[in-house]
């Protein structure tokens, strides 16, 4: 075969890869070739145009490393993170709503003991953190693992930092206690920009965005028999909840973060300063096996 043109490129490709063995392969490479010759079609690129793509995409695998992760950023900012995640977190009635990782997760926290102040003597307003962790039938979940990790109150993580830090902070492992709860102290984080000094940087640019993410805490929370939940909680009021630059703003989990005055905190600390307080109740996904792909 040979002699293709505008018109039978398509069915060309179409034939060659559905030669493919393993029928997963052979259904996502058919998928991916018909939309992507669909998406050439629409936009009709000229050379100079298609070339430039390509230059971003190589700028996009340049710039990453094993602490920027530039293709992660670009799934984000274009929504594409938000519509896998939604895709594989069918949930029911009383499980938790799910977000995006995002790249400052790190592997094996520190295991903190419940109580602890995690912001390592950080500038920023005192924060006291509660919750509770059970299955979605609202059945406390022991010793369940409750990671937790946020920006400071200049908007950046511990891993943007770490020469000046000297190590981890705002980041720790809980396990929950035998009702199924837990507690921490830390600083309140503020809204901050996504990397956007490389490639996905100039693309918000150049569609006219921010880089911004509204304030939030994450959680990554694991108990056996169920599916380990990723999520963050939001702080009300923010100005950024309604434009996160990474679509990842539900409702469900949005809390204020209540200001007290200074003076006895609901651990028994005393305080000389106002503090916050944020309480969310999470509730886990049993596993089932396999996942649905029903719609
Ligand atoms: C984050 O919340 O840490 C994050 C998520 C997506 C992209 C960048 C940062
Ligand atoms: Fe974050």
């Amino acid at each position: 075969m040979r002699n293709f043109d505008e018109f039978t490129i398509t069915d060309a490709v179409l034939d060659r890869v559905g030669n493919a063995t393993d029928p997963r392969i052979r259904e996502i490479s058919e998928a991916l070739v018909r939309h992507l010759h669909a998406f050439v079609r629409e936009i009709q690129p000229t050379q100079e145009e298609w070339q430039k793509g390509i230059e971003f995409l190589t700028r996009t695998g340049h710039i990453c490393d094993d602490k920027r992760q530039e293709f992660i950023l670009l799934s984000d900012t274009l929504g594409v993170s938000m519509l896998v995640d939604a895709i594989n977190h069918r949930l029911p009635e009383g499980a938790t709503e799910t977000t995006v990782l995002g790249p400052f997760y790190v592997q094996e926290p520190p295991e903190r003991a419940l109580g602890a102040d995690i912001s390592e003597g950080m500038k920023g307003e005192p924060l006291f953190v509660s919750g509770s962790v059970s299955g979605s039938d609202g059945k406390p979940l022991v010793n369940a693992a409750v990671d937790v990790w946020h920006s400071d109150d200049d908007g950046y993580y511990d891993v943007q930092q770490l020469d000046a830090l000297g190590g981890l902070a705002m980041r720790a492992r809980f396990r929950t206690d035998a009702q199924g709860r837990f507690h921490f102290w830390t600083i309140k984080p503020a809204a901050y920009p996504i990397p956007h000094d490389g490639p996905v940087g100039q693309m918000l640019a150049a569609q006219g965005r921010h880089p911004w993410r509204p304030a939030h805490v994450h959680f990554m929370i694991d108990a056996p028999g169920h599916e380990c939940l990723v999520t963050h909680v939001f702080v009300a009021g923010d100005q950024y909840l309604d434009s996160d630059v990474v679509f990842g703003v539900k409702d469900s989990l949005i809390r204020e973060f209540v200001e007290h005055p200074a003076g006895q905190a609901p651990d028994g600390r005393s305080l000389d300063r106002p503090y916050a307080r944020l309480h969310y109740d999470f509730g886990l996904k049993p596993k089932t096996g396999k996942a649905s792909r029903a719609a």
